[in-house]
């Protein structure tokens, strides 16, 4: 029962590949969305946890994502895949478009985004994401045929509403590019348990704030993932055996010298 990566599927991926051991994790967080599969992909120890369940139970805004990013430590994952689904901002990055963003600003509210409720433990976010881990997925997805989109800024709203025009009109004012539910607090506790998260975002729909999109239903974000899971689960594969075991990157060190009030698995 162990695994190095661990891939977090979004909306519509469900399901990673066929061979798997399936099995039930419990955390001092409760347990994560579903249980988790394990299984060898590209000579690797992946373990698929579906974001929010096989039967789509936990809306953005309820996911249990301490219990999720814990649950996955502790089978001994060190580096996060986190696909998911993401309006764009952009008129050029239009659906189907791969994504790896560099930023993340966090606009939700209310959400238990810290396991460190005690003590001093102030970890460094500013860059969010693991650029190891960030360039490893454009390079993957160019080899497959993607054009890729390196960076950018993915804006975490709350939902599980969309956005209205004018706040959509405004987070691509300030320059940013995409737009999700489910990238926040996912990164930053991934970081508080010095693991590497890694970002690949599929665009499924122009935002309403974008001249040319016509204000996003959730069946055009369901459909359009549909319409590229197999791609992207290809894509995942390809990243998985990419990943290179030694993670010479900043992410392990995330806690050095911090004093941390309670124990990690
Ligand atoms: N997920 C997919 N499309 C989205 C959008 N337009 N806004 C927020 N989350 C999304």
């Amino acid at each position: 029962m162990h695994a190095e990566i661990g891939v977090i599927g979004g909306s519509g991926f469900y399901s990673f590949l066929d061979d798997v051991e399936e099995i039930q994790v419990d955390t001092p967080y409760g347990p994560p969305s579903d249980s988790i599969a394990l299984a060898t992909v590209a000579g690797r120890r992946v373990a698929f946890l579906p974001r929010h369940g096989r039967d789509h139970r936990y809306p953005p805004h309820k996911i249990p994502y301490r219990a999720n990013l814990w649950a996955l430590r502790s089978l001994g994952v060190q580096q996060v895949v986190a696909p998911s689904a993401v309006g764009s901002l952009v008129p050029e990055y239009g659906p189907g478009t791969l994504a790896v963003p560099d930023q993340l600003v966090d606009r939700t509210s209310g959400r238990a985004q810290t396991y460190y409720d005690t003590g001093a433990v102030h970890v460094a976010f500013a860059d969010p994401y693991c650029p190891r881990g960030r360039r490893t997925v454009v390079e993957a997805a160019q080899g497959a045929g993607w054009q890729p989109v390196d960076g950018g800024t993915l804006v975490v709203i709350e939902g599980p509403r969309f956005s209205t025009r004018a706040e959509s009109r405004w987070f691509a004012a300030q320059g940013w590019t995409l737009v999700g539910m489910t990238g926040h607090p996912e990164a930053v506790l991934a970081r508080e348990l010095a693991l590497c998260y890694i970002p690949a975002s599929l665009v499924t729909d122009l935002d309403a704030g974008v001249e040319e999109g016509a204000g996003v239903t959730h069946e055009e974000v369901l459909r359009v993932f549909a319409q590229n899971v197999d791609r992207l689960r290809d894509l995942v594969i390809d990243i998985v055996g990419a990943l290179s075991a030694e993670r010479d990157c900043p992410c392990p060190h995330a806690l050095d010298g911090l004093k941390l009030p309670i124990e990690l698995p």
